[in-house]
């Protein structure tokens, strides 16, 4: 199936709004419980890129805050992962006994993220969430539970701010509905 670049779902002001939200959400948690240690925000790769990029530079000079990647892919189609992930580049750091927030683009089946959740966990971190701009709550398969979540959104595939269909439009900056052709 072919898709064009539809109705934009959230502009990028609303965007830019909700990330600093989250980043105020996260910073406030992090200063409560985890003063003076240091934080770890590890970004998957590609389809956080924009939102990890926006979300740290709201966090605040005074927390500890390191930046890690990891690249993964899903076999699937175009649209839909099998929840078979394959990882790509694995973390630079080590994070046994370090506080980890997981920033996604977007979850849907809930697949990848809890496969991710359950390799993560085994590398005994202090502590271990996730934060995801968007959350397809109603296409769930397995439970997650999303620490920060950005947008609950309905069951349509989106496109831009770092999300893409097949390779294309992660550049745009609104979030815009990818609609069949
Ligand atoms: P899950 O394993 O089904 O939760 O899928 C998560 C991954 O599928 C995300 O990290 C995205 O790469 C991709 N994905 C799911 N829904 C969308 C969408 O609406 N737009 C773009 N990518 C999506």
């Amino acid at each position: 199936m072919n898709y064009k670049i539809g109705d934009i779902l959230f502009t990028r002001e609303q965007i830019s709004t909700r990330v600093i939200e989250l980043s105020q959400e996260i910073r406030k948690d992090f200063i409560e419980f985890h003063t003076g240690q240091e934080l770890l925000m590890v970004g998957i790769l590609k389809g956080s890129a924009i939102f990890i990029a926006d979300l740290v530079r709201a966090l605040g000079q005074d927390i500890d805050v390191r930046l890690d990647f990891m690249v993964i892919s899903s076999y699937g189609s175009d649209t839909k992962s099998s929840g078979v992930v394959r990882i790509i580049k694995d973390l630079d750091a080590y994070i046994e006994n370090k506080n980890v927030i997981i920033v996604e683009d977007i979850i849907d089946t809930g697949l990848t993220m809890s496969y991710l959740l359950s390799i993560l966990q085994r590398r005994a971190p202090s502590s271990l969430k996730v934060c995801s701009l968007l959350n397809k709550e109603e296409r769930r398969k397995v439970p997650v539970f999303v620490d920060y979540c950005g947008f609950e959104i309905p069951d349509k595939f989106v496109v831009g701010y770092g999300l893409d269909y097949s390779g294309k439009w992660r550049h745009l900056p609104d979030i815009c509905v990818a609609e069949p052709v």
